[in-house]
């Protein structure tokens, strides 16, 4: 099928990407030239598994980049849209994107069109978007609204894309189901699977994976609700971790305990330093808003908000408890993105911390493996930034992780215990094991665990042990 995607940003790259490996003809449209001319000469603007592949693979063939949307949408039968949808300051969707792209689409639809939601949007959206088409033109027998929201994670997003757990498809016509089936069919059929060159499949992957067809509007709202109970899963499990601390109890024994639930389950029990990223925070509002409209005042997502932000204020609070003053400490910072495997650093926790930390007065030595160019841009000059994480603990009073990257899960610890100026790591990410921390020497400190503690730091830094929480 020939696919318009607009919006070339996290979404729409991956998608347009991965319809052109599905052996669709994709144009993916832009509104920033700039990014359009780094599309089109080889840079991949987003760090992202297998997308540098895909891309050299079907550039200027099955993918191609352009900034005219209106021959884009006469040349496509599909136009996806896939534009950003930021909070604005009263906390709902900003949907002026959608509806500027949905303006222009209407002057171009000159044959039977679907154009399908992409980005994250409020329910009701698509009839917004339909009824925009309409008041600028386009006969509304001509084309058909559709919304299928995303589920892709960065840092898995090409994985996740192709071996999706599921598809969801809201639609209001047989015909414009009819298309989408047809989009969708190398992975619902399977085809895509038994190719020699696919994407390697992830161990947790069903193949092939359910197709849901629904109406728009539970479309829509299984994506805000998806990402709402996500967020919800992790603040519930911080919380249980606040109290595991004050009783001496230990978090991941906890998760364990509750994950082995089948109604449960254990993944997303991540207890640390709370989430980001470019879309739990504005999700949460904008659904939380969208549900106040619709009568319905949801005050379970302001508490699950709530946790999240105290959840960076205790860890700060921790820190502050093991090194006692903070003005003029040198500390090592494992990671910046929001999570690992992505350079995305909007709404990251670890930039957050980082800036708190420098507004009480200590000198950030940081290092993430993809996410350092991105940070330069929002962070003062005076952070410095290291080639690795060993050079980062290089004379540090501490080191703090504060992204879950795998490069961090495995260092070796004699080696950062000697680098480090104090034994200390303070781990907001819960990637090592207490005891083994306490075997290579350090006073280690996590989220929701008993801290081990060297006597060494213990006598030098922390008079104050306990009830600090
Ligand atoms: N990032 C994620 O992990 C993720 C996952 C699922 C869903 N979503 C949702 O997908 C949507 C897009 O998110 P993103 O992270 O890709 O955003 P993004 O900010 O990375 O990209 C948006 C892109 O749209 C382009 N754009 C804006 N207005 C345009 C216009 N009028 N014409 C053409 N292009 C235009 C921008 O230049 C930019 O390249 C959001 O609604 C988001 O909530 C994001």
């Amino acid at each position: 099928m020939r696919i318009a995607v607009v919006g070339s940003g996290y979404v729409g790259l991956v998608t347009g990407t991965c319809f052109a490996d599905m052996g669709h003809e994709v144009l993916l449209v832009d509104n920033n030239d700039q990014k359009l001319a780094e599309l089109g000469s080889g840079d991949v603007p987003i760090h992202e598994r297998f997308l540098p592949e895909l891309l050299a693979r079907h550039r200027g063939k099955k993918i191609k980049f352009s900034n005219d949307l209106q021959a884009a949408v006469r040349a496509c039968d599909a136009i996806f849209i896939a534009v950003g949808t930021p909070a604005t300051d009263r906390g709902d969707a900003d949907l002026s994107y959608v509806e500027s792209v949905a303006r222009e689409i209407a002057g171009a639809v000159d044959s039977y069109k679907i154009v399908v939601e992409k980005s994250t949007v409020p329910v009701y959206t698509s009839q917004w978007i339909r009824t925009v088409i309409i008041r600028n033109g386009a006969n509304p027998a001509s084309f058909d609204l559709a919304s299928n929201p995303e589920f892709l994670r960065e840092g898995t997003a090409v994985t996740d894309f192709l071996y999706p757990d599921r598809i969801v498809v809201g639609v209001e016509s047989d015909r414009c189901a009819q298309v989408l089936r047809e989009i969708y069919a190398p992975l619902t059929s399977g085809d895509y699977y038994s190719r020699a060159d696919a994407i390697p499949r992830p161990d947790r992957a069903q193949i092939p994976p359910r197709l849901i067809i629904t109406s728009t509007r539970s479309a829509e709202l299984i994506k805000h609700a998806s990402n709402a109970f996500l967020a919800m899963k992790i603040s519930f499990i911080n919380a249980v971790a606040s109290i595991c601390e004050s009783v001496g109890a230990n978090v991941q024994q906890v998760c364990d305990g509750i994950g082995s639930d089948s109604r449960i389950g254990p993944r997303f029990l991540n207890p640390g330093i709370g989430y980001g990223g470019s879309c739990f925070p504005k999700d949460l509002m904008a659904f939380r808003a969208v549900a106040k409209e619709c009568g319905y005042d949801f005050r379970l997502l302001d508490e699950v908000m709530r946790i999240n932000e105290d959840q960076r204020h205790r860890f700060l609070k921790k820190v502050r408890s093991v090194l006692w003053t903070l003005r003029g400490k040198r500390l090592g910072v494992l990671g910046l993105a929001f999570k690992g495997g992505t350079d995305d650093i909007r709404e990251s926790p670890a930039i957050l911390l980082v800036q708190e930390l420098l507004r009480e007065g200590c000198h950030i030595c940081a290092h993430d493996p993809a996410a350092m160019d991105r940070a330069k841009e929002v962070l003062p000059a005076s952070v410095e930034y290291t080639s690795g994480p060993y050079e980062a603990a290089t004379g540090a009073d501490a080191l703090l992780i504060l992204t879950e990257w795998e490069e961090f899960a495995g260092l070796e610890l004699d080696r950062l215990r000697n680098l480090l100026k104090y034994p200390i790591v303070i781990d907001g990410r819960n990637l090592y094991d207490p005891a083994v921390m306490s075997a290579h020497g350090f006073s280690y400190y996590s989220v929701g665990r008993p801290e081990t503690l060297t006597e060494d730091s213990t006598a030098a830094v922390r008079p104050d042990k306990r009830h600090i929480f």
